[in-house]
């Protein structure tokens, strides 16, 4: 599905040059969920920025269904990007003179040809999320976990067949951030490919893999259910049958 070939990424500034990111190589299979952890500066959202075409690497390739994404041209990568990434952003990106449904809608608005709105799954997204009693509010007048609620949402309107999150529940409460959890295993099953940013180790067990960035540089932990048995990450591993099944059936 996605994969980076010894990307690298690096800032030049008054004191010098840092490096971000040092050849990374990694490689997504299509449908699975993989978390990205690490500490603070480590270069999660950079690496995530560059997945999803946002970030240009100093070099290096990212292949995304077989295509380089830096080789497209801009135009070209706006369009592979509306139509088969949704990306939630660190500091949830909503537009704040729009309302909720209006900023659920807007990513159809980017496809490469004009799509009628579509009032029932934008609807339904809102639902699912349950921010469906402020879905005429604009969004200035959300809380950050409701305006994060709103861009994840928005992030799944046009159906992404990649979604890359970035600390996804960070304004959020444990009992929404497990219902978004389980929401994002309803979507793996459904086939969707998720890479998540997130600095809760608890969180980074729901996924498939987990990845640890450190300085710039990748390691798979593995096998995965070891680590999540590890004190680091001591929870208990989710169960998916506790998805919440009235919802997925709306979805
Ligand atoms: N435009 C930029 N110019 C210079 N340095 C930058 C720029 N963007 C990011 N950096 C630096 O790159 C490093 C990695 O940043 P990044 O945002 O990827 O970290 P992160 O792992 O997502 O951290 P956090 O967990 O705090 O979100 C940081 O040291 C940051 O200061
Ligand atoms: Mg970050």
């Amino acid at each position: 599905m996605i994969s980076t070939i010894n990307v690298t990424k690096s800032y030049t500034g008054q004191n010098g040059t840092i490096t971000v990111l040092g050849r990374v190589n990694i490689k997504v299979a299509r449908g699975d969920f993989v978390a990205v952890i690490g500490r603070s500066g480590a270069g999660k959202s950079t690496l995530l920025g560059v997945m999803g075409g946002l970030l240009k690497p100093s070099s290096g390739e990212v292949f995304l269904d077989g295509k380089s994404l830096w080789q497209l041209d801009q135009r070209a990568r706006a369009r592979v990007r509306a139509q088969k990434i949704g990306f939630v952003f660190q500091n949830a990106s909503v537009i704040r003179s729009l309302t909720v449904l209006e900023n659920v809608l807007l990513p159809q608005t980017f496809l490469p040809k004009p799509v009628t709105p579509d009032l029932s799954r934008a609807t339904n997204l809102v639902e699912l999320m349950g921010i469906e009693s402020k879905i005429h509010a604009y969004s200035d007048q959300l809380s950050g976990g409701e305006q994060r609620r709103v861009a994840i949402a928005s992030a799944l309107m046009n159906n992404p067949s990649l979604l890359l999150a970035d600390e996804p529940t960070g304004d959020l409460d444990t009992e929404t951030e497990s219902e978004i959890m389980n929401f994002f295993l309803d979507l793996r099953r459904r086939g969707t490919t998720i890479v998540m940013v997130t600095h809760n180790y608890q969180l980074a067990c729901y996924a498939d893999r987990i990845l640890e960035m450190d300085s710039g540089s990748i390691v798979e932990l593995s096998p995965r259910t070891e680590a999540c048995k590890s004190s680091d990450f001591s929870s208990p591993l989710p169960n998916e049958s506790q998805a919440n099944t009235e919802k997925e059936s709306r979805f």
